[in-house]
């Protein structure tokens, strides 16, 4: 039986910041940005979007009436929490009108947590082939003002919805995953920001990236030329490039350019967006399959998925006859283009507008075009509204 990403939906708000003006006002040369990093725009995330409304925005890009009576599980994979008791899951379902009748719950472990997510819903699905999982990967990225991860800030939601004969992605059952205990980036409970030590981080990610690879090819005896593309988590894009130049040290020049061609499309959304931590990954799946020309139903696609802390996986899925229509339409690349520019001085007041300690509150959601906003805290309770 095949088992995999029926339908990708994606949401990030409609406000971004530009990654050169933001580089002249740090007094930094733009090109580190736009090249040494490989950002060209960032998401600005304002108070009334969190990991929830994200998420619901994007899930009800891709749901059906019938997808929503077949779902049983939600999964929300996040490291931007807004609760360290109840699931952001659970405030999801409700939003989305899913029935009562199913299970609900969040996962953590850095930017892998929606991979972790995708692989349960696989088993899940082999156990009761006629049930939807709908995975979520949510998340807003923060590192501070004026500090050297700022440039690598952005946010958004990715919804997959994983079932049996899936119209985008079969996956593949054998994969390769590597789990060690290090400390390259973690959040303190408290801290509304991330701790990172940026160069060991990027270092150890193409580590783990060099043994799950090796590992991969091991398990399944498949090679790079077996792969019409390979995805990569992409904190920055300029580090999915060292990862594919890794990948490709030594390899047939024909193979790398094609690699690398289809790197540039897998890259084109990230750069426009920025981190978004667990959704990172599948925002560059998203990318590639609505950028590339030359992609076939048959094609492999190997998947990089990397968590700090540190956790990797490499796996692969076989490109389905309808994965097109697993995007349900939405044309993302002007989704992108329409949102709105704010200023650098814009932006960082609706960096610390975030509500995270506040007991009640009250936010004008009248200028967010989003279907579901944050209206405000009550008596430590988050609002949540459709308008
Ligand atoms: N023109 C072109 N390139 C330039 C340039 C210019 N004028 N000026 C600098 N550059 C290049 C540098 O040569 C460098 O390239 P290389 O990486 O190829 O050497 C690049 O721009 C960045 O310059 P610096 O190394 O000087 O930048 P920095 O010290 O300010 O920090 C960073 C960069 C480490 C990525 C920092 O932004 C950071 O800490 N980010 C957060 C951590 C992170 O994203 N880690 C990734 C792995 S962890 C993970 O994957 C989980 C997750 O999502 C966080």
């Amino acid at each position: 039986m095949k088992i995999g990403i029926d339908k990708l939906g994606f949401f990030t708000p409609d406000l971004y910041v530009d990654m050169a003006e933001l580089a002249r006002t740090r007094h930094e040369d733009p090109n580190k940005y736009l090249i040494g990093i490989g950002q060209a725009k960032m998401a600005v995330i304002p108070p009334t979007q969190d990991v929830v409304t994200m998420a619901a925005n994007a899930a009800q890009r891709i749901l059906t009436v019938d997808d929503k009576e077949q779902l049983d599980l939600v999964i929300f994979a996040t490291e931007s929490g807004i609760d360290n008791s109840k699931a952001a899951a659970v405030y999801v379902a409700r939003l989305l009108g899913l029935k009562s009748n199913i299970r609900a719950f969040e996962v953590k472990q850095a930017c892998y947590g929606a991979t972790a997510g995708l692989q349960l819903a696989r088993d899940h699905v082999a156990l009761f082939p006629r049930s939807k999982v709908l995975v979520i990967g949510a998340d807003i990225a923060r590192y501070g003002l004026k500090t050297p991860g700022e440039p690598t800030q952005g946010g958004g939601a990715v919804a997959l919805l994983v079932s049996a004969d899936p119209q985008i992605l079969a996956l593949d059952k054998q994969s390769a995953y590597q789990t060690q205990d290090i400390m390259d980036f973690w959040r303190p409970l408290g801290q509304t920001e991330a701790m990172v030590d940026g160069k060991y981080s990027s270092n150890i990610y193409l580590e783990f990236l060099d043994h799950v690879w090796q590992d991969y090819q091991q398990k399944t005896g498949l090679k790079l030329e077996d792969l019409a593309a390979v995805l990569f988590h992409l904190p920055y894009t300029k580090l999915g490039l060292k990862g594919i130049r890794q990948l490709t040290t030594g390899a047939e020049p024909a193979l790398t350019l094609r690699l690398t061609k289809e790197f540039e499309h897998a890259r084109t959304f990230n750069r426009l967006v920025g981190n978004l931590y667990t959704g990172s990954l599948y925002l560059s799946l998203l990318s590639l399959l609505q950028q590339s020309e030359q992609l076939i139903a048959g094609d492999r696609l190997g998947l990089f998925s990397y968590g700090s802390g540190a956790e990797a996986e490499f796996y692969s899925g076989i490109l389905q006859p309808d994965f097109k229509a697993g995007l349900m339409g939405v044309d993302y690349s002007q989704l992108l283009a329409n949102r709105q520019q704010v200023s650098v001085d814009k932006y960082e007041h609706l960096f610390k507008q975030q509500l995270f300690h506040a007991a009640t509150e009250e936010l004008d959601y009248s200028n967010d075009p989003a279907r579901f906003v944050l209206a405000g805290v009550k008596e430590y309770q988050r609002q949540y509204l459709e308008h």
